[in-house]
């Protein structure tokens, strides 16, 4: 990121606020944390059913259909709390590795959902109620729980490598 732009963003009257302010970073960082559970703490339930390791009495579509309301709400929560926290940040963000692995990462979680949604779900009226999916949507689930696990882990590498 060109470092006139990180400069812009640190400088914002949010980057201020988030950086310097008494509670700025320990309230934006807490709510990143407790996305973190409506987020990735539903999906993780979805990613198991697909696994065929859990909820298997539980038809694939109605696991998704209770989870996905929350996960949506964690998910926004997620990525309007971490702009904050890379708005006051950004510089040391965008330079960090584990960041950049944790952006890789997002896009890898993201590309794994849209090829599930646009491609395996499309005949899952067959293998709705299966206890095992077939591998395509087993593979679904492992991709984004490594991805997932894989996000978690370097946004907690990065408060001890950015700094
Ligand atoms: C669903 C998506 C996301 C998850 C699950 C997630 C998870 C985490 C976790 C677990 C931490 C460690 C917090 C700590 O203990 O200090 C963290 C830190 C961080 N995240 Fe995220 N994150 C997500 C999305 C984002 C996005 C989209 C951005 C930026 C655009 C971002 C920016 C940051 C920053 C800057 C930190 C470092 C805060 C610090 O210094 O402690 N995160 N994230």
């Amino acid at each position: 990121m060109r470092a006139e732009i990180g400069l812009w963003l640190e400088q914002s009257a949010v980057g201020l606020l988030v950086r310097e302010s008494l509670w700025g970073f320990p309230i934006v960082v807490g709510l990143h944390i407790l996305s973190l559970a409506f987020s990735v703490g539903m999906f993780l339930w979805f990613d198991l059913r697909l696994l065929g390791l859990a909820l298997t009495s539980v038809r694939v579509s109605l696991v998704y259909r209770r989870l996905i309301p929350w996960a949506t709400v964690g998910f926004g929560s997620s990525f309007i709390t971490g702009g904050l926290l890379f708005t006051g940040y950004a510089t040391a963000a965008s330079a960090n590795t584990a960041f950049r692995m944790k952006v890789l990462m997002l896009l890898v979680a993201g590309v794994n959902a849209v090829v599930y949604h646009t491609v395996t779900e499309r005949d899952r009226e067959a293998w709705d109620a299966w206890t095992h999916p077939p591998r395509a949507a087993r593979v679904a689930g492992a991709i984004s729980l490594i991805a997932w696990a894989t996000v978690i882990l370097c946004g907690r590498i990065m408060s001890y490598t950015m700094f």
